[in-house]
């Protein structure tokens, strides 16, 4: 199994929109059973708390399945994961704090898109059409790189 944990500051927005993203590209590509996908916050703010429902509207509109999610802290499990991977500079500076793990690889999600960018926060930004674009982009450039890593 690959494991995929998106990370990001609330865990309500991007990263579960990440995670609903690229958990349906590897469906479509029925990769499913090669995979766990998960999402996880650096921050304590919005543990317990769904999805937020506008990060849910931007993926209906686009068609994708929203995963089944409570947003929820970066913890020891999170040792076991493959990829530790964040939306901005910030998550990841913390995501190092709480993980100190040579063996995850460990990056901003438009890197693998090879594009030196921050995804903006649309908690603040109210640009949920840009963040998702954003998201799609990287997911799409990740799954390629993944799928060439481990020949599959
Ligand atoms: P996210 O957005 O990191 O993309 O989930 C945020 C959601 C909530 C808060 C901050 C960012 N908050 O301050 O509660």
């Amino acid at each position: 199994m690959i494991h995929v944990t998106f990370v990001c500051l609330g865990n309500i927005c991007r990263s579960p929109m990440a995670q609903s993203i690229f958990q349906y590209l590897v469906d479509k590509e029925g990769l499913t059973s090669y995979f766990h996908i998960d999402s996880a916050a650096t921050s304590r703010w919005e543990i317990g708390n769904p999805i937020y429902p506008k990060t849910i509207s931007q993926l209906q509109k686009n068609h994708i399945p929203v995963v089944n999610h409570v947003s929820r802290q970066i913890e020891e499990k999170d040792n076991n994961t493959d990829y530790l991977i964040g939306m901005e500079h910030t998550n990841i500076t913390n995501i190092k704090k709480l993980i100190q793990n040579q063996n995850i690889e460990i990056k901003r999600l438009l890197e693998y898109a090879n594009l030196d960018k921050d995804i903006a926060d649309p908690w603040y930004t109210d640009d949920f059409e840009t963040t998702y674009q954003e998201v799609m982009t990287g997911c799409t450039a990740l799954l390629s790189y993944i799928r060439k890593k481990h020949k599959i």
